[in-house]
C-alpha cells in the first residue's frame, strides 16, 4: 500500500461518509469520539496501556514478517503502534473513525509518523477500508465490543473477511461476559471466545485465547478476552 495517499479527514460529501454514523440513541459516533480525544489527555483515558502487553504477546507468536501488512482498526492514540514501530514492522496501518484520535498518535510518533499509512474511516460504514489491499494482520482491542447491532457487527466481520489474506491472523480484544456493560458513556457487546469464533465462521481456526484483567489509568479493573484466530 501507499503511504498516506488515503484522506486524513472525512470527506463530508464522500459516500458513506462517517460523520452520519449514529446509535439508536442518536449519538453521532465521530462526535463522540473526537470529542473524547480532544477532551483528554491519551494517558488518562480509560483504555490506556504504558505498554500493550498481551497484544504484542500475541503479535509476536505470529511470527510475521517486518514487511507484513499490520491493520490496527479502531487504534485510537494507542501505543500499540509506536511499538511495533519500535519492533521495525514496516507496513503498520492506523485506522479509526476520530481524526483527532489519530493526530494525537501522531503528534507522539514525531517524524516516525511517516512511516505508518493512516486511513480515518468509519468500521461500520467503511468507504476508504475496502481499498487498502490485503492485511496480514486484522488487530482490534477495545473497538468491536462498540458494535452492538447486528447489522454494523456483519459490515464489521465482512471487511474483515473481505482484508484478511489466506493464513492471515486475527486478534480480536473485547470486554468478556464478566466484563463492564458500558465503556466510554457507551452500551457494549459482549464476547466470549466461542462467541468470537462462530462470528468469524469456519475459515478461521482459534489458536490462542485467554481472559485478560486490565488496570485503568483509575485504578478500576476492566475484564477482557483476548483471542488469535488463523485463517486456513
Ligand atoms: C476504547 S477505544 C480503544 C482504542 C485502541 N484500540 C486502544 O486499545 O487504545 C475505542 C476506539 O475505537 C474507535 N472507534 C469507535 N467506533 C469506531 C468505528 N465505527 N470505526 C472506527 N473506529 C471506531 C474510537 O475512536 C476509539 O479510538
Amino acid at each position: 500500500m501507499k503511504k498516506n495517499t488515503t484522506p486524513q479527514f472525512c470527506d463530508i460529501n464522500a459516500k458513506n461518509c462517517c460523520s452520519t454514523s449514529k446509535t439508536n440513541d442518536g449519538i453521532d459516533l465521530k462526535s463522540h469520539w473526537d470529542n473524547v480525544y480532544d477532551n483528554a489527555k491519551v494517558n488518562q483515558l480509560g483504555w490506556y496501556e504504558e505498554s500493550p502487553d498481551p497484544s504484542l504477546q500475541l503479535i509476536q507468536a505470529c511470527a510475521l514478517h517486518k514487511n507484513a501488512a499490520l491493520l490496527n482498526v479502531g487504534a485510537g492514540a494507542t501505543t500499540l503502534v509506536d511499538k511495533l514501530n519500535e519492533l521495525g514492522y514496516q507496513n503498520i496501518i492506523a485506522n479509526d473513525i476520530s481524526p483527532i484520535a489519530l493526530e494525537k498518535l501522531k503528534l507522539r510518533l514525531g517524524v516516525e509518523k511517516e512511516k505508518v499509512n493512516w486511513v480515518v474511516d468509519d468500521l461500520t460504514r467503511p468507504s476508504e477500508l475496502h481499498t487498502i489491499g490485503k492485511v496480514d494482520l486484522w488487530h482490534d482491542r477495545a473497538v468491536l465490543h462498540f458494535f452492538n447491532e447486528k447489522e454494523n457487527q456483519d459490515t464489521y466481520f465482512d471487511l474483515l473477511k473481505k482484508l484478511v489474506k489466506p493464513e492471515g491472523f486475527v486478534i480480536l480484544a473485547t470486554f468478556n461476559l464478566k466484563g463492564a456493560a458500558t465503556c466510554s458513556g457507551l452500551p457494549v457487546h459482549r464476547y466470549d471466545k466461542k462467541m468470537l469464533t462462530e462470528k468469524l465462521g469456519n475459515s478461521f481456526e482459534l489458536v490462542e485465547a485467554f481472559d485478560y484483567t486490565y488496570s485503568m489509568p483509575s485504578g478500576d479493573k476492566r475484564e477482557y478476552v483476548y483471542t488469535l484466530f488463523k485463517r486456513k
